[in-house]
């Protein structure tokens, strides 16, 4: 460690000099080593480059991206502490968004499990195994809200509402850091991208997003503070504009909202080159002006474009910029630093940390997978009996492949530590039944069907006919949107060909969104939605297919039934002439020369019903659980008492299995309209067949409150109504009434 920071180490207790040290560490440092610490550098893969390591002792590096060979971390580290002029450490940067070796389902998977101890566990081992490679920073998790299934990034959201999304983005922000991120294992976590990215336009990635600032406060900007709330070390702003003005230079967001509002004292860092991407959007004309306005607006650390390294002089020579800006935002950065224990232990050593991928991450990514699958459609076909079954036909590209069914995001994944469907299966049918597997198509996207014959040969022969089919990894995640959400390629003619042989269908769907499935429920017997399950995909599958596990995850995101239908969501707003539930008469039903009145006006489709396919928190079991009996403590409160609600869980079925216990509100009336249903609890337990248990959730008026037409945080008097069930759906009712002492 260098001299001069080791001097003004000698005198008072550690964490205390070193908060001395920074102050101290600030005012040593030279303008361009201030301007170096907001920047962060692409790493080359495994290597140390001259160019790089002349970079890092000039010391203009603060962080570098994506660089996981530990090794060579350390030699990066080595270089910083000791030929820099202050040998100050380095953050090492890396999207560890659902694992680093062991892979996780995709995040939007991981959210149907709706058990934020899980997630925080999932969190926990991938910063672990990461953390093993030299990584000290991750840029997840993302709590975007995404409402548009096109949107090819739904797939590392936490979906669509705003009260999930904080509860289990939080508990991914505890799981990464743990409790003290100097911790062996602990890593930095980002809650991204601030913000409003979900709501690109036309689903397409990068998009304009347009948000009234009252659906802002009250939607999108809500599991974000929930993030800051949790101690999340830092943020990352978005590259979408937000109403006009692009994220990473958007001083209301990045200053008013989160450092005033929120008194957010971490570290903001940019997308990928989004702040010189300030001029691409013609929100600046130049590199120097981007680097202007990203500084302005407080985004600390720059992702490896350059424009504070080129131009940061320039500013402050204009007076266009003070230092005392950029002291704060170098504060902000070595502050990271040292609560990352990097100043005292900047070196990893592998040895310190337990095996990567072993049998207990393994497990928790199985039981994660297992957690996350949703059953969406049953005919009493599962779960499966091997004892009863001579032949199963295994069919679909997704069968047997340990890359795709590891979904986006997986830079440092390793397909060896895959198990697919193929190999669980035969693993666990064993010679009890014959297993003919056929991939029918050569993969997702294929538009021939050269390879329909085998699968219809596979399947004409057995008793059952277990279908992977889905989307490859590569159709979800950045820049990967969809304007038709289908199974893609030739999958739902392979269903129509299989069909035709009369073997009954149990299909598997692997995909990392919402898919439109219309043309398809019809013609299988049973729906198991597995996101993209992740290294342990074919254990869990198999697990549930089975009956070794019953299915329990349940929708974070609304399935619609046509593309047409998006945006659609279960929190929508009531309109002054809501859809009735009437039966719905399609348009080609319609009687000649009608009436221009005669079909109702309300807010419905001519040619689709409204509603969606599958439901917000929707999720079948192979049992079937009842509510009753729900008891409210009183029937009115006032703002300052809590109000307790209760219900009975029975499972009534065969099955011991967890059911996850759902609270929606309504609040009728509110000085901006509000949403139909809001989820405000949520709760997982376990029953076993025929047992009772009691679920009390407790509310304050602080979970009914919301932001009013002034963007005041407020709440209400009136009257609330309240469900309690197994999806958004809930029919179990109550009411009570919130009024002003
Ligand atoms: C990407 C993504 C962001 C990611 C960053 C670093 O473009 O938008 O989510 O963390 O670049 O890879």
């Amino acid at each position: 460690m260098n001299e001069q920071f080791n001097t003004a180490c000698d005198s008072k207790n550690f964490e205390e000099k070193l908060n001395i040290n920074i102050r101290s560490l600030v005012e040593q440092m030279t303008l361009s080593e201030k301007l170096g610490q907001l920047s962060q550098f692409s790493g080359n893969e495994g290597h140390v480059s001259d160019e790089l390591a002349q970079q890092i002792r000039a010391g203009n590096v603060g962080s570098v991206i994506n660089e996981v060979d530990v090794e060579t971390v350390n030699e990066l580290q080595r270089i910083a502490v000791e030929e820099s002029p202050l040998g100050i450490p380095l953050l090492i940067g890396r999207d560890v968004i659902h694992g680093f070796k062991t892979i996780f389902p995709i995040p939007l998977g991981q959210a149907a499990t709706w058990d934020t101890e899980l997630i925080a566990e999932s969190a926990k081992v991938s910063a672990l195994e990461a953390a093993a490679s030299g990584v000290n920073w991750t840029f997840a998790p993302m709590v975007d809200i995404s409402r548009d299934p096109r949107w090819g990034r739904i797939a590392e959201s936490l979906g669509e509402d705003p009260y999930l999304c904080s509860m289990l983005g939080a508990a991914m922000v505890e799981g990464f850091q743990g409790t003290n991120m100097a911790d062996l294992g602990s890593i930095a976590a980002c809650a991204k991208h601030f913000a409003g990215y979900g709501a690109s336009e036309s689903g397409r990635d990068y998009n304009t997003t347009n948000i009234p600032e009252n659906e802002l406060r009250n939607v999108y900007l809500k599991p974000f503070h929930a993030a800051v709330k949790a101690d999340v070390a830092t943020l990352m702003s978005s590259f979408s504009d937000l109403n006009g003005v692009p994220a990473s230079g958007n001083e209301w967001l990045m200053k008013d909202i989160l450092r005033d509002e929120w008194s957010f004292d971490g570290t903001v860092v940019s997308d990928w080159d989004s702040i010189r991407q300030l001029s691409i959007h013609g929100y600046t004309e130049s590199d120097k002006e981007s680097a202007f306005e990203a500084i302005t607006a407080g985004i600390d650390m720059e992702m490896v474009s350059q424009t504070y390294l080129t131009y940061g002089k320039n500013l402050l020579d204009e007076n266009r910029i003070t230092i005392d800006k950029i002291d704060k935002m170098v504060t902000h950065v070595l502050e990271l630093k040292n609560k990352l224990g990097l100043f005292e232990s900047p070196y990893t050593s592998p040895s310190s940390f337990p095996e990567i991928a072993n049998q207990n991450h393994l497990s928790l990514a199985q039981d994660v997978a297992t957690k996350s699958c949703v059953l969406l459609k049953n005919n009493n076909i599962l779960p499966l009996s091997k004892n009863d079954l001579s032949s199963i036909a295994l069919i679909g590209p997704l069968a047997n492949d340990g890359y795709e069914q590891l979904g986006t995001w997986i830079f440092d994944g390793d397909e060896k530590h895959s198990v697919t469907v193929l190999s669980a299966m035969e693993a666990y049918v064993g010679d009890e039944a014959k297993i003919n597997f056929a991939k029918g198509v050569k993969n997702s996207r294929s538009i021939n069907d050269e390879h329909f014959s085998q699968a219809i040969d596979a399947a004409t022969n057995a008793d059952v006919a277990v279908m992977v089919l889905g989307e490859e990894s590569i159709l979800s995640g950045e820049a990967h949107c969809r304007t038709n959400i289908n199974l893609p390629g030739m999958q739902e003619q392979l269903i129509d060909a299989i069909a035709k042989t009369s073997t009954p269908i149990v299909l598997v769907i692997m995909a990392g969104r919402p898919i439109t499935l219309e043309t398809v429920i019809d013609k299988v017997d049973a729906i198991l939605f597995a996101w993209h399950p992740g290294t342990m995909a074919g254990p869990a599958i198999t697990s549930l297919l089975f009956g070794e596990e019953v299915p329990s995850g349940k929708l974070p995101v609304t399935f619609p039934r046509n593309v047409g239908q998006i945006p659609i969501y279960y929190a929508h707003k009531n309109t002054g002439k809501p859809a009735s539930n009437q039966p719905f008469i399609h348009m080609n039903d319609i009687p000649d020369r009608a009436p221009q009145t005669s079909l109702g006006m309300t807010a419905a489709y001519l040619d689709s019903h409204f509603l969606p396919r599958f439901p917000f928190g929707f999720g079948m079991s192979y049992t079937v659980f009842s509510y009753k009996d729900m008891r409210i403590n009183k029937h009115e409160f006032s703002s300052d008492e809590t109000i307790e609600i209760e219900v009975e869980v029975t499972n009534t079925g065969n099955y011991n299995a967890d059911e996850v216990v759902q609270l929606y509100i309504r609040d009728l009336v509110g000085s901006v309209t509000r949403p139909i249903k809001e989820l405000k609890r949520f709760k997982r337990i376990h029953l076993f067949k025929d047992q009772t248990k009691s679920v009390r959730f407790l509310l304050t008026s602080e979970d009914l409150s919301f932001y009013d037409r002034k963007m005041h945080l407020t709440t209400e008097a009136g009257k609330f109504h309240v469900w309690v069930g197994g999806d958004s759906t809930a029919s179990l009712h109550g009411e009570f009434e919130l009024i002003n002492k």
